[in-house]
This record gives structure tokens, C-alpha cells and sequence, in this order.
């Protein structure tokens, strides 16, 4: 696994000094402020040079960030800092085997794992997640209690979140499709006690990364790259948004939201299910989510499996 960097939400401290770095300042102000010495403080600029920060330095003038990364540690945090509520750590990885194994593995509420490339990324039904540098490659874990009986609901509203965040369309469950083409992926995993589990939302969005031809990227939509904190800052503020009202008892209301995002009701589709291969019209979505298909006639309820839309 590759290098990890974590940051506590706990102060704001090291996303002030980015933004101060950012217009520039002195490296005796940044000592004064970090209540460190100057060594300290070149010794963090050079971490930040690490990190793909370009840094000007000038005497008597002191720093300044003139390039960024899109994504760091920091980046990350800055974004995250407004959700500091829900998300109380971020784990950054330059290469991880699947963010959603990480956050399993810890078993904690509240983090959010980020990484530029996922080497055993995970997919629904045991796939793969091809995670190439460029994507945006995430999972949250939630930061309450939460009910077991309600995780497909939180997975469709993470899809809902997605999917207004970037503009995305709906297929059940909760692929979120740009013209007709997958465009982000959404994988939620239980960790720890069955009677008191921890929900993890795992999502892969492509937004500069090279896709397949059967995919698509936020890059190839818009024809030009994509600052990906701020496409993941788009995601968490729907994201906490509906989570509140889902929560608040407010599916009905996400349900909705849903339908309207949603491309698969009015097609034929056809859905593997571990009972065997459903198809027919899609309808609708039931109270719990579960996809209703007009099958022969017959109004068969789907809860799990990969479904296609055949026209
Ligand atoms: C799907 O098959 O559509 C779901 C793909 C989910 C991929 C994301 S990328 C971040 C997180 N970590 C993983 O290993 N998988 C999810």
C-alpha cells in the first residue's frame, strides 16, 4: 500500500496555512501562526512540494502556492471542513487497495477514505472498479448509528446526491449514467457488529481518468479536466443533505427524487437476480426501493441485481 495521509477536522489550522500559502506570506508570520520555528516551516513547505504544490519562495517576501494539486490531503480537508459534522478525519492514499477495504477494516464512523488509485478496487457483484489516476475514488463512512433495514435507501440517495451533483441520470439501483454511458459507480458495505453495523458508501466517479468505451468521464462530457475536490465537495453537499432528511424520515420525499433523476422506469429492462433473469417493464421503485417490473402481466418486485436496459 502506498503512503497514507490522515487529517483530524478537529482545527482549521492547516487549511488556514494552505489558504495563507496560497496568497503568500512570510515564513516568519507562518512560524508566529504554527507557533513553531522556521526550520518547521520549510520543512512543511517541502512536504507540500512533496504533495505536487509548486511554491514560490522569495526573500523578504516570503511563500506562495502558485499551482496545486486538485487533489491532497488538504484539498480534501478544505473541502471537507464545511461537513466537519458528519466527517470528522480524512485518510488520503497516493495508492490503496480499495477505499472500501480500509474504511471496513477500521471500522470507524465518520472518515472519509480518498485515493488517487485504488489497486483492488471494488465493484458490485465481486467486479472489479478499474480505478485509473484522474477518478475520484471514495467512501464515507457514516457517522451515526444507522438503521440496517434503510441501507438501500441510503444507497439510492447517495445516487440521488450524484447524480444532481454532476448531472447524471439514474439506473437502477444506483449507477449513475451521463448520455446513455455509466459514469460513476456507488458500493455500500456493512463493517462490524451485525446488530450495530457500520454503513460504508463507497463511490467512483470518472472525472479525468481514461474509460472504456462502454464508460464514460466527466472530462469526456465537458471536454476539459475537472477539478475533482470540487466535483467531491458537489457529491457531500447533497449527499449530507438527503442523508438529514433520510434520517429526518423523509424517503418519501428522496423517493421522489429518484423518479425524476431516474432512466430506468418506462423501459424494458432485464434484471439477473439470484432467483433467475426478470424482464419486462420497469414501473417504479416500492416504498423500500425494490424495483417493480410488469412482467407478462404480472407486477414481479426485484430487490437485488444488475439490471440493463434492453430498449
Ligand atoms: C459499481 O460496481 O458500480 C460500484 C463501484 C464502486 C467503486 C467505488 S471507488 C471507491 C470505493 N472503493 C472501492 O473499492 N469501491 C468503491
Amino acid at each position: 500500500m502506498g503512503r497514507s495521509y490522515v487529517l483530524r477536522l478537529d482545527d482549521d489550522k492547516a487549511i488556514r496555512l494552505l489558504d495563507m500559502l496560497k496568497s503568500g506570506c512570510s515564513g516568519q508570520r507562518l512560524a508566529e501562526l504554527l507557533g513553531v520555528s522556521r526550520t518547521s516551516v520549510w520543512k512543511f513547505v517541502k512536504k507540500l512540494e512533496e504533495m505536487g504544490y509548486v511554491i514560490e519562495a522569495k526573500r523578504r517576501v516570503g511563500y506562495r502556492i502558485v499551482k496545486s494539486p486538485d487533489l491532497s490531503v488538504y484539498e480534501v480537508a478544505r473541502v471537507c471542513w464545511e461537513f466537519r459534522r458528519w466527517i470528522r478525519e480524512v485518510r488520503y492514499y497516493k495508492v490503496v487497495d480499495s477505499t472500501n477495504e480500509r474504511a471496513k477494516e477500521d471500522g470507524r464512523r465518520g472518515v472519509l477514505y480518498i485515493a488517487e488509485r485504488q489497486t483492488r478496487g471494488r465493484g458490485r457483484f465481486g467486479r472489479n472498479w478499474i480505478s485509473e489516476p484522474g477518478g475520484l475514488y471514495f467512501t464515507l463512512t457514516v457517522p451515526d448509528p444507522f438503521p440496517i433495514d434503510d441501507v438501500t435507501k441510503l444507497t439510492l440517495t447517495a445516487g440521488v446526491a450524484v447524480a444532481e451533483a454532476i448531472g447524471g441520470r439514474l439506473k437502477w439501483v444506483n449507477d449513475v449514467m451521463i448520455d446513455g454511458k455509466k459514469v460513476c459507480g456507488i458500493l455500500c458495505e456493512l463493517s462490524g457488529e451485525v446488530e450495530d453495523p457500520v454503513v460504508i458508501v463507497g463511490i467512483g466517479v470518472n472525472v479525468n481518468n481514461e474509460v472504456p468505451e462502454n464508460a464514460t468521464s466527466l472530462k469526456a462530457v465537458k471536454g476539459r479536466e475537472l477539478n475533482r475536490a470540487e466535483v467531491l465537495k458537489g457529491i457531500l453537499e447533497r449527499f449530507f443533505k438527503y442523508y438529514d432528511t433520510l434520517k429526518g424520515g423523509g424517503w418519501g420525499e428522496i423517493r421522489e427524487k429518484w423518479r425524476m433523476l431516474s432512466e430506468t422506469i418506462g423501459k424494458i429492462v432485464r434484471v439477473r437476480t439470484a432467483g433467475g433473469v426478470v424482464e419486462g417493464r420497469a414501473l417504479d421503485i416500492d416504498e423500500d426501493g425494490a424495483l417493480l417490473v410488469d412482467s407478462n402481466g404480472s407486477v414481479v418486485r426485484v430487490t437485488a441485481g444488475e439490471c440493463i436496459h434492453v430498449e
